[in-house]
């Protein structure tokens, strides 16, 4: 990124911390490039003393000058900062957005302003190790997907999508997805502990069987189908597990889940689960 690029970040919060702590990381861009806006003083302190960058409680103040505008604040939050900066950002910046389910429409139509990129991270961002599915509107230029690109990959991977669906159905799978991995992971400790291991060792049994899995699919890429049959000789251990699981709908289940979850996410964004909620159908 150039040396007089200028980011501003409205919203203080984890995922700020996560993006310039890895931009710094990566040496996307340096300390002094950076301003940080949100409401609480304390909290500015604390980013800028450990980050050596800008802070301040004035949002208008930290869009001022800015050729990147980061929203990284509460989707509740949004409305209300969109009206505040609306015709404050400067024409050629770029707003990259974080706010999960806002719209690229309700972004442009807030702040009156054309070059937004939307984006969904996950939680393992906060360390660096995330999945980003970003899209762009037309009007953001070559270098500005370049410097969205390049701001992204400092949360881990980052893939971008042509269509704006994609960021529903990301949201569905990448971005609610540590939550279902959470939930197996739990469920798989606590059968290791009905077994009778102790709790720490049951973790460690499970996390690294999980982490090694995974890593083991990237070193030697097949289909998943035939690496699960690899491991599954005939009347063995894993073909008794997974006649279980299969006989439990687990790959339905997820399926569902996974279907209900992007439901959800396109209800946010429309906000008709707040109205279905004030019609107390829910
Ligand atoms: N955390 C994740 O793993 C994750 C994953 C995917 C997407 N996201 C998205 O990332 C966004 C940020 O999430 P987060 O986890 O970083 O939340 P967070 O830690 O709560 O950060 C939000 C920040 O916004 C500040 N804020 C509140 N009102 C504001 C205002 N009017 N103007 C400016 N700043 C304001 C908050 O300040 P106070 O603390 O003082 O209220 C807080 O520092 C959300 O939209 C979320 O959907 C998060």
């Amino acid at each position: 990124m150039r040396k007089e690029s200028r980011i501003g970040f409205i919203g203080s919060g984890v995922m700020a911390e996560a993006m310039i702590k890895g931009m710094l990381r990566e040496s996307v861009i340096s300390a002094s490039q950076i301003i940080a806006s949100g409401p609480r003083q304390e909290r500015g302190k604390q980013l800028a003393e450990k980050y050596g960058i800008a802070v301040t409680i004035n949002n208008a103040e930290a869009v001022d000058q800015a050729d990147i505008v980061v929203l990284s604040l509460k989707p509740q939050m949004l409305s209300t900062v969109l009206e505040e900066l609306s015709g404050k950002i400067m024409k050629d910046a770029l707003v990259l957005s974080i706010v999960a389910g806002a719209t690229i429409e309700k972004i442009e139509l807030g702040l009156n302003h054309k070059s937004v990129v939307r984006s969904m991270p996950n939680t393992p961002a906060q360390i660096g190790e995330g999945i980003t599915v970003w899209t762009a509107s037309p009007d953001v230029k070559e270098e500005q997907r370049e410097h969205a690109k390049a701001i992204l990959n400092a949360l881990g991977e980052e893939l971008f999508v042509e269509d704006e669906d994609f960021l529903d159905m990301a949201t569905a799978v990448s971005g609610t997805g540590p939550a279902y991995v959470f939930l197996f992971l739990e469920a798989m400790v606590d059968a290791a502990v009905h077994l009778g291991f102790p709790r720490y060792m049951a973790e460690k049994l499970v996390l690294q069987t999980v982490h090694g899995s995974t890593e083991y699919i990237r070193e030697a890429p097949d289909h998943l189908a035939r690496l699960r049959n690899q491991v599954t000789s005939p009347g063995g251990t894993s073909a008794e597990a997974l006649y279980y699981l299969e006989r439990a709908g687990f790959r339905t289940a997820i399926s569902r889940a996974i279907w209900a979850a992007y439901q959800r996410s396109i209800s946010l964004g429309t906000g008709s689960i707040k109205k279905r909620l004030t019609e107390g159908n829910e």
